[in-house]
């Protein structure tokens, strides 16, 4: 059942819907065949982590709609997003005699999703992508936007989050809310990261009331309320939209409005992200930190930066950890490495434009503002207050 629809507008011919509701697999396969009219086959990549009951479902629906399906799983951990696992499924996807015409069904999480929608990007240089995200983080942020792509593992060892991607929009993206049962607590927690953070820029494009939204519906996010979820979904997918279709390809000079806003907390995040040791418990057992971890630690590196600008109040920095300890995410973390270690690795980062470092810092209000070349002295501060 659809319970809602988001458009996401771009230039009229690569428009998209996401869709938004319950048990969507029937749905799913009539609008790709509508989407797809001449396809013969549809190539799934599917994430290991999720219940055989949602691939067959999925296969199955295709089936019944005249295509002949194949597909490859994949396991989803940052190490794999790279260049050798996407060699494996186009090489798959080759094997499955795909053509131009033939749909890239990405049905996983976020890693899923940037490395089918790469596969699809760069397979006889593009064929149709439809992403079904399975987490929440993929549902509210990754699946919609087109931005796909892998780590790089550069010689030192170490992983270079995203630095080898293409923009490639889905032809259709469906967020389908049952799947989410299967998805560990922690996930879920993850995934609510990207949440606060379009919280925090949300005035900007909308939607006003998302921040005290998410603080009085965190009972019923967590109890995983399928409405609640739905509208959470949804909501937050209406922002990412609309930041998407002011700025497509991240290439906003002006600092309202711009994609680049969505790294909030991300420049942090990739930097403490690529840190095999840390976990979110100080458990040795629980790490590494997930995406969305490394993300709520960000936002709180970024909420110090903007207290020291006196961009943010004291208050609202207090306000926004106090509603990442409810969700169960991190504030902060054991075991980081000297500052300026981390301040090296956010050097690192694609966020870094011609050697300036830039920082998008959240202002009370829901707005936010980018903020080039900080002081490192305040910088440095700011990795200080997230340690423990
Ligand atoms: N393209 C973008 O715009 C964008 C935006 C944000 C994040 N990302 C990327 O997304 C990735 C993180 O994605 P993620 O948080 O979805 O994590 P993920 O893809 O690593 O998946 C997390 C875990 O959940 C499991 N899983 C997925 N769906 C499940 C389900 N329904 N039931 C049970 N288990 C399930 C997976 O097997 C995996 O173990 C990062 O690589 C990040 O860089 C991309």
């Amino acid at each position: 059942m659809t319970l809602s629809r988001v458009q996401v507008s771009l230039d009229g011919t690569r428009d998209y819907e996401v869709l938004v509701g319950h048990s969507l697999t029937g749905t799913l396969a009539d609008r790709v065949r509508a989407l797809c009219p001449n396809a013969a086959r549809a190539f799934i990549v599917i994430d290991d982590g999720l219940p055989e009951l949602a691939r067959a479902n999925l296969a199955s629906a295709l089936s019944r709609r005249q295509f002949a399906t194949a597909g490859i799983t994949i396991r989803p951990s940052e190490p794999d997003k790279s260049l050798e696992t996407l060699d494996r499924v186009l090489v798959a996807i080759a094997e499955s005699r795909h053509e131009r015409r033939d749909p890239v069904i990405a049905l996983g999480g976020g890693i899923v999703g940037d490395v089918a929608g790469f596969a699809a990007a760069t397979y006889r240089r593009g064929v149709p992508v439809i992403q079904c995200p399975t987490t929440l983080l993929s549902m509210v942020d990754a699946s919609v936007g087109g931005k796909t792509g892998v780590n790089l593992r550069t010689p030192d060892g170490s992983l270079k989050k995203n630095l080898v991607g293409a923009f490639h929009q889905p032809r259709l993206v469906v967020a389908d809310i049952s799947l989410l049962s299967s998805l560990p607590d922690r996930q879920l927690r993850a995934g609510m990261a990207e949440c606060v953070k379009h919280a925090l820029l949300s005035g900007q494009f909308g939607d006003p009331t998302l921040l005290p939204w998410i603080e009085s519906s965190a009972p019923a996010i967590l109890s995983r309320d399928s409405g609640t979820l739905a509208e959470l979904v949804s909501r937050n997918v209406a922002i990412k939209a609309r930041v998407v279709a002011g700025d497509e390809r991240e290439e906003a000079e002006s600092i309202v409005g711009g994609r680049a806003l969505l790294n909030l907390g991300h420049t942090f995040g990739h930097a403490i992200e690529t840190l095999p040791n840390l976990s979110p418990t100080g458990q040795p057992t629980d790490a590494p930190l997930h995406h969305g971890e490394a993300v709520a630690l960000g936002i709180m590196a970024a909420l110090e930066t903007a207290v020291s600008y006196r961009v943010a109040s004291p208050s609202l920095r207090d306000r926004v950890g106090s509603l990442l300890s409810r969700l169960g995410l991190p504030t902060k973390v054991r075991g980081l490495p000297p500052s300026d270690r981390v301040l090296e690795l956010m050097g690192h980062d694609k966020k870094v434009q011609g050697g300036v470092l830039r920082l998008v810092l959240p202002h009370d209000g829901g707005v936010c503002i980018v903020k080039d070349n900080p002081s490192l002295a305040i910088v440095l501060g700011a990795i200080d207050s997230i340690r423990v």
